[in-house]
């Protein structure tokens, strides 16, 4: 194991500090939900930045600066790890979190244990749908194909699912005409497998699966990442054993259908807080 700050400050294996999870808004909350049911004991710290949501339609030079501020304000809360809980950002702005805290802190982000897990499974004709900001990085056709040259890989950014289901618009008719809309696209047939490139997707995955009539495997990152967490988290030594404060939800702007969502998931006590770290 390297020698490297982030372990230096651990209790033997009972490290208590906070996992820091970001997001644009309500969608990394799909990727904590996943964190807290495979390791219950520890701390989450979350940051929404519904200020700058959607992140689907920014520059990736925005995305990065917007992650850069998240992490150092997640990194001074005392988080042993960083999950980058947003595509977009994990898109456009892992690389450069990795390079600027190297050796500072753990990152993990939503986009390789979801090309890892794809792979694994032998699909041939995937389908990626997501915002602009990761269908035009070409991260996802990039990081398939250079693991598995045969794969057919059809991307198609699919703008309106986050900020409608940002505004609480799941399971009702108006988000199943858009899921329709999008997914009748000559891309979106004969697929085997199709990836909810988003964080805020797995809340409309009923629908999608329904859409597809269950004749195509939809997958998301929650729970692929949630055991890559607890991988790394093992392998450096840094669990948390114990549970002992209640999580803590920060958002850039006060908006109710986060403190919405976050109680669907939570029961109806959560912290909140909106914290300016602009
Ligand atoms: N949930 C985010 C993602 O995974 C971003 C949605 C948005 O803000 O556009 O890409």
């Amino acid at each position: 194991m390297q020698d490297s700050w982030y372990n230096t400050n651990q209790t033997g294996h009972n490290d208590q500090r906070s996992i820091g999870v970001f997001d644009s808004g309500i969608g990394g909350l799909t990727v904590a939900n996943a964190i807290n049911r495979v390791l219950p004991n520890e701390h989450l710290i979350y940051f929404g930045d519904t200020a700058h949501l959607p992140y689907g339609d920014k520059s990736a030079d925005a995305i990065r600066y917007y992650a850069l501020r998240i992490s150092k304000f997640l990194l001074e809360q005392d988080c042993k790890m960083i999950i980058i809980a947003c595509n977009s950002a994990s898109a456009a702005a892992s690389d450069m979190l990795l390079e600027f805290f190297e050796g500072k802190i753990l990152f993990a982000n939503v986009i390789d244990p979801l090309v890892e897990y794809t792979v694994q499974q032998g699909y041939k004709n995937v389908g990626v749908i997501a915002t602009k900001a990761t269908i035009s990085s070409n991260v996802y056709h990039k990081k398939l194909k250079s693991k598995d040259q045969r794969l057919k890989v059809n991307q198609l950014a699919t703008p309106l699912l986050a900020p409608m289901i940002e505004e609480g618009f799941f399971n009702n008719n108006i988000s199943q005409e858009v899921i329709k809309n999008y997914l009748s696209d000559a891309s979106m047939q004969q697929l085997d497998s199709l990836l909810l490139a988003c964080t805020h997707y797995p809340l409309i995955r009923a629908e999608i699966e329904a859409y597809y009539e269950g004749k195509v495997e939809v997958l998301d990152s929650c729970d692929v990442l949630a055991y890559q967490v607890k991988k790394m988290l093992t392998q450096e030594n840094l669990l948390s054993q114990q549970l002992t404060q209640p999580h803590k939800y920060y958002v850039s702007d006060f908006t109710q259908s986060f403190e919405d969502t976050a109680k669907l998931f939570n029961g109806s006590q959560i912290e909140l807080e909106v914290k300016n770290i602009w």
